[in-house]
C-alpha cells in the first residue's frame, strides 16, 4: 500500500488521482508551510511525497523516512534538496521542467517592463492623489526597445526570455556555463564573458539556478561594474545576490533599480530596506504562478510519483553529479 504525503493544499482532482494509488495525507494549507517537526513525523511511514520549495529534503528527513521511494518537487529548481543524501538513501527525486518555462519568462518580462517604465511607482503616484498635471519628464523611464539586455543563465527560461526580446529589437547578450550555439542562431544572442555582460547591459537579467558556482555571483564588485543606468532583474534564486551589496549599490546610485521575484530569505519582511526604495520591485516568488502552469506542475509531480510506483525512473529525474 502506497502512502503519499502532499505538503500543500492542491486541487481535489489531483487528490482523487492520488487516492486511487494509495493512502494520501495532505497538509491542507495554501500558504502555511508544514512545520519541520510535523513534516518529519508525517514522513516516517510514507513511500512517496509531493513537496514544495519550502520543505528541506535533507539527510535528517530522509533518515526518518525508511520506506520513501520518491520525492516529487513542485518546482524546476531543487536547491531545497540534498541530492547526495537522496542518492545515499536511494530515494528518487524529480522536478517540473518545461511546463513552467514560458510562464516564468513572462513574469520576468513583466518585471522588466514594470521597472523600466516605473509602473509600480506610477500606480502608487496616482493612488496617492499626486497626479496634478502632465509633465515632460514625469515618471520618465528607460526603453527596452533597442537596448542591450544581458541574460545570465541561458537555460530554457533564459531562451524563452530572449525570444520575447526579439520583438523589442534589443541586442541580446548572454553568459552561461556552456555556450549555446543553437540559441545564438535562433535568437540572435551573443555569448560574452560575464564581465562584458555586466559592464555593457542596460538590463541584467538573472535566470540561473542556485548552485555552489552561482551563489553570491551578484556582489559589490559586480554592481560597481554595472552601468549606472542599468536595471537588475532576478527570476532565478535569491542567493545569487549579496543583498547588502545590492542595497548599497542602489543607495549609491551604482545601478538604476531592480526587480526581484526571488530574495535571499523568503518571505521578505515588510520592513526590509529594499522595500523602502522607489526603484525596487519585489514580487513573492510567483514566476510560475499561472493557474494552467501550476496545474501542469502538480500533474508533472503526480506522473513522476506514478513512474516510481510503477517501478520506473521518474521522467523528470534529477540527481547528484
Ligand atoms: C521556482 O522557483 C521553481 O524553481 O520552479
Amino acid at each position: 500500500m502506497e502512502k503519499i504525503l502532499v505538503t500543500r493544499r492542491i486541487p481535489h482532482k489531483f487528490i482523487e488521482r492520488l487516492e486511487s494509488i494509495g493512502e494520501v495525507e495532505i497538509w491542507d494549507h495554501d500558504l502555511t508551510p508544514m512545520p519541520r517537526k510535523e513534516f518529519i513525523e508525517a514522513a516516517k511511514d510514507k513511500t512517496a511525497m509531493i513537496v514544495t520549495l519550502s520543505e528541506s529534503i535533507d539527510d535528517e528527513l530522509l533518515k526518518a523516512a525508511p520506506d520513501l521511494k520518491v520525492v516529487a518537487n513542485m518546482a524546476v529548481g531543487y536547491d531545497n534538496i540534498d541530492l547526495n543524501a537522496a542518492k545515499y538513501h536511494e530515494v528518487e527525486i524529480s522536478n517540473t521542467p518545461h511546463v513552467l518555462t514560458e510562464t516564468t519568462a513572462e513574469l520576468g518580462f513583466s518585471l522588466m517592463l514594470a521597472i523600466s517604465r516605473r509602473i509600480v511607482e506610477a500606480e502608487k503616484y496616482v493612488q496617492e492623489g499626486k497626479w496634478e498635471s502632465w509633465g515632460p519628464y514625469l515618471l520618465a523611464g528607460k526603453d527596452i526597445y533597442h537596448s542591450k539586455v544581458g541574460i545570465f543563465g541561458m537555460g530554457e527560461i533564459g531562451k524563452a526570455f530572449a525570444r520575447r526580446l526579439k520583438g523589442f529589437n534589443a541586442d541580446i547578450l548572454y553568459h552561461n556555463r556552456s555556450q549555446q550555439t543553437k540559441a545564438e542562431h535562433e535568437l540572435g544572442a551573443f555569448y560574452t564573458s560575464f564581465d562584458t555582460l555586466i559592464k555593457e547591459s542596460d538590463f541584467v537579467v538573472c535566470t540561473a539556478p542556485s548552485t555552489p558556482e552561482t551563489q553570491n555571483t551578484f556582489n559589490k564588485d559586480v554592481f560597481k561594474k554595472m552601468r549606472n543606468d542599468a536595471f537588475f532583474i532576478n527570476i532565478g534564486r535569491g542567493d545569487l545576490v549579496v543583498e547588502e551589496d545590492l542595497i548599497e549599490a542602489l543607495e549609491q546610485g551604482e545601478i538604476a533599480g531592480c526587480a526581484l521575484d526571488v530574495v535571499r530569505n523568503e518571505p521578505i519582511r515588510a520592513d526590509h530596506p529594499l522595500l523602502k526604495m522607489p526603484n525596487v520591485i519585489v514580487t513573492p516568488h510567483i514566476g510560475s504562478a499561472s493557474v494552467l502552469t501550476r496545474d501542469q506542475m502538480i500533474q508533472t509531480c503526480l506522473l513522476n510519483v506514478l513512474d516510481v510506483i510503477n517501478g520506473d525512473k521518474p521522467r523528470n529525474k534529477v540527481e547528484a553529479h
